[in-house]
C-alpha cells in the first residue's frame, strides 16, 4: 500500500469523556490495528479539548456536532445509562455504528426499539460487556463439561464499594442504581455458562429511599430443566466479582469474572470429592477483545441478528429481575 494511503478500519467517535472512556477504551482503540480515534466529545469543550490532546485526535464541544461528522463510522457512547436510549438513537440515525456502554438502555421497550432501529438501518449494536471476551470462561467452560458432572447450580456476585455521592449510580433519572449498573453482569454471564433460556423466580432489590436507587440485590432464576441461578448484586459491598458452577461431581469456582487485568492469569478453582485443584488459565485482554469484536461486527454485517438477540434476551431478564422483586427501603 503506497505511504499516504489511509489506514484500512474503523473511524471511532466518542460521546463523553466518561471515566471509563479514558482508562480502558480510549487507550485501546489508540493500539487497535483496524480502528482509528477520531475525535471526542464533550458538554465542556475544554474537557474534551484536554482529552484529544491526550490521545492524539480531534476534539467536540456537544454530541451532536460529533455525530454530524462524515470522517465518522462508529460511536463509542458511555454516557449515564438514563442518556443511552436518546444518544444511540441518535447516533443510529445518523448512520453510525454503535458500541454503547452497558446496560444498553434502561427499559425493555427501550432497548426493543434501538435493536430495531440499528437493523432497520443495517447497523453494528454492540452492548459493552468485555468480560464475555475473556478466554477463561471457554476454559470453564470445558472444565466444567470434563470434570464436575451434570451442572446444578450456577451462582455469580458482582458487588462494589459504595460510589462517589456526586456518581450517576445514585440518580434515578439518569439510570443510577446497582441493578442495572453491577446486577447486569451476573445476569449476563448467567446466559453465558447455562445452556437453555433463564426465568426469573423471584428477586429482592434493596432501594435507598433518600435517592429512590437500588443499591442492592439478590436474583433467583432457573432453566426449564432446573437448573438455577443464584445472583448477588450491589455497590454497599467489599468487591468481588465472581461466579461459580456446582455440578454432580465437583464445584468450578471464578474469582475474578468480570474485570480481570489484562496481565493477570486467572486462577481458577477446582473442589472434587477428595481434592481440590487450583488452575492457572492464561491472561488475556478482555477490552482490545471486545473492540476487536466490535470492529469485525461493524465491518461485516454477520452475526448482528445473533447480537441483537442477545441484546434483547439480557433486556428481558434485567426488567424481569425488576417486576419479581420485592422491594425493601433503607
Ligand atoms: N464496561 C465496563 O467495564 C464499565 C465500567 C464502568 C462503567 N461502565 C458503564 O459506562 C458508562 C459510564 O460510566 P462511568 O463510570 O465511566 O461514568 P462517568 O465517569 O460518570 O462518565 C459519564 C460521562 O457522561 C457524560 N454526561 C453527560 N451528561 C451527564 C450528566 N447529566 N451527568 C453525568 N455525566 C454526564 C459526561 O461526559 P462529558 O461531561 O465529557 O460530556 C461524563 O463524563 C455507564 O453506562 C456505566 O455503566 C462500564
Amino acid at each position: 500500500m503506497p505511504e499516504d494511503t489511509p489506514r484500512p478500519g474503523l473511524r471511532m467517535g466518542v460521546l463523553g469523556c466518561a471515566d471509563i472512556a479514558v482508562r480502558r477504551i480510549l487507550p485501546a482503540i489508540v493500539e487497535h490495528p483496524s480502528v482509528r480515534l477520531v475525535a471526542v466529545a464533550s458538554r465542556d469543550g475544554a474537557r474534551s479539548a484536554r482529552l484529544a490532546a491526550r490521545f492524539g485526535c480531534a476534539a467536540v464541544t456537544g454530541y451532536r456536532a460529533l455525530l454530524d461528522r462524515d470522517d465518522i463510522d462508529a460511536v463509542y457512547v458511555p454516557l449515564p445509562p438514563g442518556m443511552h436510549h436518546e444518544w444511540v438513537a441518535e447516533a443510529l440515525t445518523a448512520g453510525k455504528h454503535v458500541l454503547v456502554e452497558k446496560p444498553l438502555s434502561t427499559t425493555y421497550e427501550q432497548s426493543a426499539e434501538l435493536v430495531a432501529t440499528a437493523g432497520r438501518l443495517g447497523l453494528a449494536l454492540t452492548e459493552n460487556f468485555m468480560f464475555l471476551h475473556h478466554s477463561q470462561h471457554a476454559a470453564v467452560r470445558d472444565l466444567a463439561r470434563e470434570e464436575i458432572g451434570e451442572l446444578r447450580v450456577f451462582s455469580s456476585s458482582f458487588g462494589v464499594p459504595p460510589p462517589d455521592p456526586s456518581s450517576f449510580r445514585h440518580d434515578a433519572r439518569l439510570g443510577g442504581g446497582a441493578l442495572l449498573d453491577v446486577g447486569v453482569y451476573p445476569l449476563r454471564a448467567a446466559q453465558l455458562q447455562l445452556d437453555g433460556e433463564l426465568d426469573v423466580l423471584g428477586a429482592c432489590l434493596r432501594v435507598d429511599e433518600a435517592t429512590g436507587v437500588d443499591v442492592a440485590g439478590s436474583a433467583l432464576l432457573s432453566t426449564a430443566t432446573g437448573v438455577t441461578a443464584q445472583l448477588d448484586f450491589g455497590f454497599q459491598h467489599s468487591y468481588r466479582s465472581a461466579y461459580a458452577l456446582w455440578g454432580s461431581r465437583g464445584r468450578i469456582s471464578v474469582p475474578r469474572a468480570f474485570t480481570p487485568p489484562r496481565e493477570h492469569r486467572p486462577v481458577v478453582r477446582l473442589e472434587q470429592q477428595d481434592r481440590t485443584t487450583e488452575l492457572t488459565l492464561a491472561a488475556d485482554h478482555q477490552v482490545g477483545n471486545a473492540l476487536d469484536a466490535f470492529a469485525a461486527a461493524a465491518l461485516s454485517d454477520t452475526g448482528r441478528t445473533a447480537l441483537g438477540e442477545a441484546l434483547l434476551r439480557q433486556a428481558l431478564l434485567v426488567e424481569q429481575v425488576r417486576k419479581a422483586a420485592r422491594i425493601v427501603s433503607l
